[in-house]
């Protein structure tokens, strides 16, 4: 079960809250993703390169791959898929007529 945490509010921050083709760092409930809004939309993944853990988010968007910025491997936004065969986690995101939602798995605790 998916838990939706809304990250960007159009009434407080706008439309377009994040430039197209630019990534951001969202934190929620301490765990680090890389937000990208690209020309296709907003797209949601992990913020650790799983090559040797640089900060994806400071990194940038060619097209709907994300590019790490320290050996510049490549990997899709969609599918979270590396060039080189490895994988980034991808978290759903839904921009709703209020703002803009990341969803992350609940938790067992959050069951109760
Ligand atoms: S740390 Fe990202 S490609 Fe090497």
């Amino acid at each position: 079960m998916v838990r939706f945490y809304k990250v960007y509010d159009f009434s407080k921050h706008g439309q377009v809250p994040q430039e197209v083709n630019s990534l951001r760092t969202i934190v929620i409930e301490d765990k680090k993703i890389c937000l990208a809004h690209t020309q296709t939309g907003y797209y949601a993944v992990d913020n650790r390169c799983p090559h040797a853990g640089a900060i994806l988010s400071s990194g940038w968007c060619e097209n709907e791959d994300l590019v790490c910025p320290v050996h510049r491997y490549k990997y899709n936004l969609v599918t979270g898929r590396g060039k080189q065969g490895d994988y980034i986690e991808t978290y759903p995101v839904e921009v709703r007529t209020d703002g803009v939602y990341i969803g992350l798995k609940k938790k067992w605790w959050q069951f109760f």
